[in-house]
């Protein structure tokens, strides 16, 4: 049986269950393809850690040479994370010939560019299955299965932390604190979830699908973000009063040449499908002008799905070492005159909740909604609470018809310097097919 050796940057979450898997199912994957992925070195950070998994102290190192410059290595995994060292790492990897497998989407989405036309010009292997939706076979979807297609759209739960606490407010009744501690009580959330919160875990993969949607580089500063952070429970309890539940969606669209590409909290409707992806669960719902809309959904972290994933890139690396093949599909490249058709976030048209703390007095729906009407933004619904004892200011909820982003910023800006209205006006978006 003919080896093929490995090197691993990275031995925490994902490196560990790789390790893992490689291990266990070594036998199942040399029947497989006739090849037997063998680890031959693992590059960490600290030789003394205390590692839960026990792993021959010889295969550790600290010194990336190790593994860059050792002739033996032909598949390099970067399981690091972060943008340096790891993209210098992937880069001297490449140059050297190597097959890099990554699952980096941070480094992917801020500094693809570089990476993405030396894999192109060269025509060499990176494979970064593992980078969204961690077992969730997305980027083999995009890129292969669905390549005969326009994609008109992808809406996707892109992040587990974030469904995780979304559906335990809605579920439990739990403010968005609580349910933040209990996400990283049971290890769904990092201890600084920041990343996570303010949506920019979910924009890093949106960005990197959108580039295969639209087979143009999409960086991730040009994806509108906002996050959860925000969100009330108050909130969430009014959405499901109109018939809708929040998600975070992270969100690519083309119309008429036109790219949307942005990740913000949306209500959806109660019965549409991404409403039944809960807890720590992702999926993505793509559609293709031939194919129609199909949902891909599982576990999108964690360290056993992500390395299936990796592995799943790996055996492509092992065709591309023997035999040279890699696909005829080219990786995206960054075509600065495209990036121009992106729609500003000011120019897309969306229909609304809003919630305004407003003081209980006549008239002050009328001062509202006269702001409202003079930027021509026609209220659906309204529910107005009644007085409510020793609480100065009380809850009025809108939705409005389809109106312009740039529009509703100047009309909030301006009811939010009413003096009846007390603290931040809440804007959430409403998706609808
Ligand atoms: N965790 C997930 O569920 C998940 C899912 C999908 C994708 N990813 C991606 O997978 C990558 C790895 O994530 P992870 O959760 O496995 O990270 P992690 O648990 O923090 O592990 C990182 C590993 O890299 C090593 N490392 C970091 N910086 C290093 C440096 N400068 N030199 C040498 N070694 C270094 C660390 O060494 P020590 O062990 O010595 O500290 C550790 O073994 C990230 O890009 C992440 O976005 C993660």
């Amino acid at each position: 049986m003919k080896q093929i050796k490995i090197g691993l940057l990275g031995f925490g979450t994902v490196g560990q269950a790789v390790y893992k898997l490689l291990t266990e199912n070594a036998k199942n994957i040399a029947e497989r393809t006739g090849f037997l992925p063998v680890i031959e070195k693992v590059l960490v950070r600290d030789l003394k850690k205390k590692r839960s998994l026990p792993i021959d102290s010889k295969l550790l190192t600290t010194d990336p040479e190790d593994i860059l410059e050792n002739k033996e290595i032909s598949i390099v995994c970067e399981l690091m994370g972060g943008i340096k060292p790891a993209e210098e790492y992937i880069l001297s990897a490449l140059e050297k010939g190597k097959a890099v497998v990554t699952a980096n989407k941070a480094l992917l989405s801020e500094k693809g560019e570089k990476v993405f036309s030396l894999v192109n010009e060269r025509r060499l292997y990176l494979g970064f299955e593992a980078s969204v939706g961690g077992g969730i076979p997305i980027i083999k979807t995009m890129k292969e299965a669905l390549v005969g297609n326009k994609i008109k759209r992808i809406v996707g739960i892109a992040n587990g932390t974030t469904n995780y606490i979304l559906t335990q407010m809605l579920e439990k009744g739990m403010d968005f604190a609580k349910a933040l501690r209990l996400a990283q009580e049971k290890g769904f959330a990092e201890a600084d979830p920041s990343l996570d919160l303010k949506g920019i875990d979910s924009a890093h993969k949106i960005s990197l699908l959108a580039s295969l949607a639209f087979n143009f580089f999409i960086p991730f500063d040009r994806v509108y973000v906002e996050g959860i952070d925000k969100i009330e429970l108050i909130d969430l309890e009014f959405a499901r009063q109109f018939g809708y539940v929040v998600k975070l969606l992270a969100i690519a669209k083309e119309n008429k040449g036109k790219y949307e590409i942005r990740v913000h909290p949306a209500l959806i409707p109660e019965k549409h499908i991404l409403t039944s992806v809960r807890y720590n669960y992702n999926a993505f719902y793509i559609q293709g002008d031939f194919v129609g809309d199909i949902l891909l959904y599982g576990l999108g972290a964690g360290g056993a799905p992500t390395a299936s994933a990796v592995v799943s890139d790996i055996v492509d690396a092992i065709e591309f070492l023997t035999t040279g093949k890699r696909g005829l599909i080219s990786y995206p490249q960054y075509e600065e005159k495209k990036l121009e058709r992106i729609r500003p976030i000011e120019d897309c048209e969306f229909r609304y909740y809003f919630r305004f703390q407003a003081l209980d007095k006549p008239g002050v729906l009328s001062k509202i909604s006269g702001i409202l009407g003079k930027y021509g933004i026609s209220i659906a619904s309204v529910v107005q609470i009644g007085r409510q004892k020793g609480k100065g200011a009380v809850p009025i909820v809108m939705l409005t018809h389809e109106t312009k982003e740039g529009l509703v910023s100047k009309a909030l800006n301006e009811i939010s310097k009413l003096d009846v209205v007390k603290g931040e006006v809440k804007k959430i978006r409403i998706f609808e097919e």
